[in-house]
This record gives C-alpha cells, structure tokens and sequence, in this order.
C-alpha cells in the first residue's frame, strides 16, 4: 500500500520530525501506520519513546524477516528502528537492498500490504535505501527550510536532477516549506515564489514553533504536547493532504487500493 518516502538533499531540515509526526497524525486518525528508519543515526525510535539504551534494529536481523524487528509503539503505530550498527553491517545492509526488487520481493510483506502505510525516513542525499525503494515509493515528501539555498534546489527538482533521479517514482515528489516565520521577509518570499512556481508540488508549510523540539525532546508528539500549537495544525493539514493524493481515507480507518499503484 502506500509508501511515502521523506528525504532530501539537506540535512537538518525536518525529515525525521515530519515522519513522527505525520506517523502519529495518521495513526491516531485510525490507518496502520509503520514508520521505517533507514538513517544509520539511528534517531527515529526517540520521537517514539524508544530508550536510548534500546539497540534494537532491522539491520541485525535477517535481511527476509524484517517484520520480526517490528515494534508496536501504539495502537495503529508501529516502528522499525534501524538498530545499532557496524561499518561491516552497514556495508551488508547496503549490499542486500542492492537486489534487484529488494522492497517488491523480499520484503513484499511490510512494504506491499494493503492495509499498511509505510512512512519511510532517510538520512540526506543519496542513499542506498533510497534507491532501493523507489520502485515501490508511491510519493516523496521533501522537506526544506525557506532559505535562500532552498531556492536553487527547487529548481534541481522540477528537472529531476537531484539526487541523482531518485525523487519522482508513483505520485512524485512534494515540498514542504519547514521552520516558517513570517517575520522573516525571506520567509515570504520563498513561500510566494513557491506559491508561483511549485504551487502544485506544495504539500504545505510547518511553521517554526518551539513545541516541536520539545515534544521531541520528551518523546511525544506534538499533538500530544500543545495540540493547539502551529505546528499541529500545519501537519494536520499536511496529513490530510498526503492522504488525499494518495487515495485513502482518514478517520474511518479504512484505506482505498491506490489506482496509482504499479503492481
Ligand atoms: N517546525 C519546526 N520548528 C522548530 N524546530 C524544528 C521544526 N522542525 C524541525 N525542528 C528542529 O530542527 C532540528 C532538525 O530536525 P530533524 O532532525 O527532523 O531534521 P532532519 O532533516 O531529519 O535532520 P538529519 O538530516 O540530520 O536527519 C531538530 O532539532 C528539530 O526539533
Ligand atoms: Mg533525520
């Protein structure tokens, strides 16, 4: 079923945090939602309450049996943390993805079930992983601050150049502007040259707002911290956009087969 895959050419610019949160958006909304981390840092588990002494990953189990590393976080929530790792298990992981239909075959079961979306977080720029993925990545989220570097790399992602093409499988790709203030001019301006250029490739924007680091910061998520905070409300709306495109319904608990989906 879905798979939406959040990566992007920068580091620091909110992947990790609009993973736990549109995780815990859909879940709470009644979709099974897993949340796959294949960032080496290994960061995701702590937006789940994951101790930090918890080493637990897929990269040290059976490279066919990842389901077995899966973590129940919460009704609905799932989580498969990426573990704690060697260079060598890193080098093994990398090379297992590099078969051909890793994610159609040999994980068939986490990544093509029906009933399941698949929220998936990378580290920046290329990856392995994600190349791995994106024969069943339906959309890619990719978030990036309002800054005047992010201006150049739109450009690079209208013309499929970045990340060496691996942004554009099944819906392609979607930006969110992350960290917003509107204080700032250069803020406005990026989102109104966004507004003209991208309008269709805008999924929303998350405005810079202190709950989310201190949601994070104690494990939760930002609903749970200040639900009626900004940043709550932007991932609501971001949720509920993602769900419309890909063609499934929030708050019955119920999920549409998307028609985009190549089988
Ligand atoms: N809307 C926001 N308002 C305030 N702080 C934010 C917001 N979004 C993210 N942050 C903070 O910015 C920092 C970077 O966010 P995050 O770790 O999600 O980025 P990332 O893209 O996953 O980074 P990396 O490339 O290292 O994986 C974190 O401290 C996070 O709490
Ligand atoms: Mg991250």
């Amino acid at each position: 079923m879905p798979v939406i895959s959040v990566c992007s050419p920068k580091g620091g610019v909110g992947k990790t945090t609009v993973v736990a949160n549109l995780a815990y958006a859909f879940s709470r909304a009644g979709t099974k939602v897993i949340v796959v981390d294949f960032d080496p840092q290994n960061a995701l588990r702590l937006y789940f309450g994951l101790p930090l002494n918890d080493d637990r990953g897929y990269v040290t189990t059976p490279h066919n049996d990842w389901a077995s590393a899966c973590i129940n976080i919460d009704k609905n929530l799932y989580m498969l943390p990426f573990g704690k790792s060697t260079k060598e298990q890193r080098a093994a992981l990398d090379e297992a993805m590099a078969e051909p239909d890793f994610f159609k075959n040999v994980q068939g079961g986490l990544f093509n079930n029906p009933n399941i979306l698949v929220i998936a977080d990378f580290a920046p720029g290329y990856t392995q992983a994600l190349e791995s993925i994106a024969s069943v990545s339906d959309m890619q989220v990719v978030p990036l601050l309002a800054d005047a570097a992010s201006i150049s790399l739109f450009s690079q992602l209208m013309s499929g150049g970045l990340m060496d093409g691996l942004v554009g499988g099944g819906l392609g790709f979607y930006i969110i502007l992350n960290q917003i203030d509107n204080r700032i001019k250069l803020n406005r301006e990026v989102q109104d040259f966004c507004n003209l250029n991208f309008k269709e490739q805008l999924l929303g924007m998350i405005h810079r707002d202190t709950s989310g680091i201190e949601a994070a910061g104690q494990q939760m998520a930002v609903f749970d911290y200040n639900k009626n905070s900004a940043a709550a409300f932007d991932i609501e709306i971001i949720a509920k956009k993602v769900a419309q495109k890909l063609g499934f319904v929030v708050n019955k608990g119920t999920m549409t087969i998307n028609p985009l989906r190549k089988e």
